[in-house]
């Protein structure tokens, strides 16, 4: 069904069967001795922007992708998504010290600003064709412990690439100028993750009656409450929204890390650790969730076409452009952040999870074939969901037959 929906080709679903090779693996990372695999499941009920999106996932931990598609399944009542994004940004950061006059140098850096867009882009005639590039140069005087440091932010539009070697191959060709301008040395000349100017929102309106009436959308606005003030709980709850950003992230072989620890940072930009999302009664008593985050992820480049099960993940998700895909990120995180809000507002996290958990105890108690869906459907009837009962269910059933 899915092939059929994203109009897959059977060479694409034979990438998803087959997955990655050892011939390929080998020349992705080095000293390479076999596979991690990691399930990929398709997220459903996805409506954004006006399409319907099958959202490919790739994570261990049962239950998130049910959780996303059964969030998205109550956005879809209110209309599904709305997203948007600053577009595909990025910074590079050339650190230059040991510069007498920190400030004259700022300026003397700015008055350069032209020149040094031109060296940039001229490393790149590529994404300058594609519409990309500099776009700005900003700078800074920054103190340490070491004494002040004068930092430039070189500004760039990376397009389709989520752009770190676009970035740092640009920022290593200005140092030598940057030095030269300022009369200091340059060390650092590398990308900042804290993606600030390429961010990716999505919006939805969840109907009260849709979501369990007006105790559940306050006791979401409760929670989500917690998360804006206390970094003990903001640190849960946006690891949750990440359960679902970095699955289709890491689905479609783009860097978890870097959009990790942009969305972790940038949940600190305020000076403290808080939550991504917002949630908020409007004069209809219905709750409006509300996510923003950098995105910083790329159509092309990396892993995300050579990998094949990736290249499989793009097809499906049917997108044309980063900008696209980072807004998909965005409603992904949102849906699965209310999904866990629904269910820690009203029953509880446990029910649910241990219920789609039960067949992964079922096989550690040693249950095979067929015994894993009976023992887990047993377990999961009783509400008792550990390895010790799945041995007592195992017992019974081979005492019985
Ligand atoms: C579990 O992987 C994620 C949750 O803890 C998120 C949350 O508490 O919001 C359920």
């Amino acid at each position: 069904m899915v092939a059929e929906s994203a109009g897959l080709s059977s060479e694409d679903v034979q990438n998803i069967e087959k997955g990655l090779s050892l011939e390929q693996a080998d020349k992705m990372v080095e000293n390479v001795i076999g596979m991690m695999q990691v399930p990929l499941g398709i997220a459903t009920n996805f409506l954004i922007d006006g399409r319907d999106v099958l959202i490919p996932m790739a994570t261990e931990e049962p239950s998130v992708i049910a959780a996303a598609s059964n969030g998205a399944r109550m956005a879809r009542a209110g209309g599904g998504f709305t997203t948007s994004s600053t577009g595909p940004i990025m910074r590079a950061q050339i650190q230059a010290v040991g510069i007498a006059d920190p400030y004259g140098a700022k300026q003397a850096i700015l008055s350069h600003a032209g020149e040094l867009s031109e060296m940039a882009n001229a490393k790149d005639p590529m994404l300058v064709k594609y519409g990309g590039g500099v776009r700005d140069i900003e700078v800074y005087v920054i103190d340490s412990r070491v004494g002040p440091m004068v930092v430039t932010h070189l500004i760039v539009d990376c397009r389709d690439a989520m752009g770190a070697n676009a970035v740092n191959t640009m920022a290593e060709a200005l140092a030598p100028k940057i030095e030269q301008i300022t009369g200091g040395k340059v060390y650092l000349r590398i990308i900042s993750n804290l993606a600030d100017k390429r961010l990716a929102r999505a919006r939805a309106v969840f109907k009260a009656e849709d979501i369990g009436g007006p105790v559940v959308v306050e006791g979401i606005i409760q929670a989500a409450a917690l998360a804006e003030v206390d970094p003990y709980r903001a640190a849960t709850h946006n690891k949750g929204i990440m359960n679902g950003i970095t699955a289709v992230v890491l689905a479609t072989g783009n860097d978890t890390r870097a959009v990790e620890s942009g969305a972790h940072a940038y949940a600190s930009i305020s000076g403290r650790y808080m939550s991504l999302t917002r949630y908020e009664r409007n004069r209809d008593g219905d709750l409006v969730a509300t996510i923003e985050l950098p995105a910083a992820i790329g159509l092309i480049g990396g892993a995300v076409r050579v990998h094949p099960v990736a290249r499989s993940s793009v097809k499906i998700l049917g997108v044309k452009s980063a900008d696209e895909l980072s807004r998909i990120l965005a409603a992904v995180g949102l849906s699965q952040n209310f999904a866990a809000l629904r269910a820690l507002a009203s029953e509880g996290i446990q029910r649910g999870h241990m219920s789609l958990h039960a067949k992964n105890v079922a096989v550690q108690a040693g249950a095979k074939c067929d015994m894993i869906e009976i023992v887990a459907a047993r377990m999961a009837a009783e509400r008792m969901i550990n390895v010790d009962r799945a041995a007592e269910i195992m017992k019974e059933l081979e005492k019985g037959a």
